[in-house]
């Protein structure tokens, strides 16, 4: 018989960045978050996603529920960006997200994906969708494993 398994759940939320406006500050900054918590999260069994436009974050956060639990409240207090709000927060029946921190930004190269979403008018108005942001990360995770040719591992 299998082992049940513990409930998992996935946390979306989004805020505003509190970084650097000078692009190598803000890469460093962003270097060292990327650290924490990859560290952390791999201790804890989270995977996620970070998607960065502009001076928003929107992340997606899969574990279970304690452990995203803990996570959300270090995350939510953190002084590195504000206004974070919760879009949707819910039991999943797997993961989705392969890494245990991936951030993604919008660059020319991945403009596309980012340009179909069109996040930046939700996040502006406050009012961003959870399933709009899941799809574009979804779909970011899936062009870069595309490129990386592991997409075949995960069907
Ligand atoms: C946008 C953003 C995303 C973050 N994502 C995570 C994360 O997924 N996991 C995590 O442990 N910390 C994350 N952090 C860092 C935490 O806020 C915190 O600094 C880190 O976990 C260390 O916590 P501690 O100083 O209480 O040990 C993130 C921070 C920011 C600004």
């Amino acid at each position: 018989m299998r082992a049940k398994r513990t409930t998992l759940v996935h946390l979306i939320y989004f805020s505003r960045l509190n970084l650097s406006a000078d692009a190598t500050s803000r890469t460093q900054q962003i270097g060292e978050i990327t650290r924490q918590a990859q560290k952390k999260n791999e201790f804890a069994v989270i995977t996620s996603f970070l998607i960065i436009e502009q001076n928003f974050a929107a992340q997606i956060i899969e574990g279970e529920r304690a452990s995203v639990s803990d996570t959300f409240a270090r995350i939510s207090n953190d002084p590195r960006h504000r206004d974070v709000q919760i879009v949707e927060w819910r039991e999943i029946v797997k993961r989705e997200f392969v890494n245990s921190f991936t951030t993604s930004i919008r660059t020319p190269t991945n403009d596309v994906l980012f340009q179909k979403a069109n996040l930046l008018p939700m996040f502006q108005r406050g009012t961003p969708k959870g399933a709009s942001i899941h799809a574009l990360a979804v779909n970011l995770q899936a062009e870069s494993m595309t490129k990386q040719g592991i997409d075949h591992l995960f069907v």
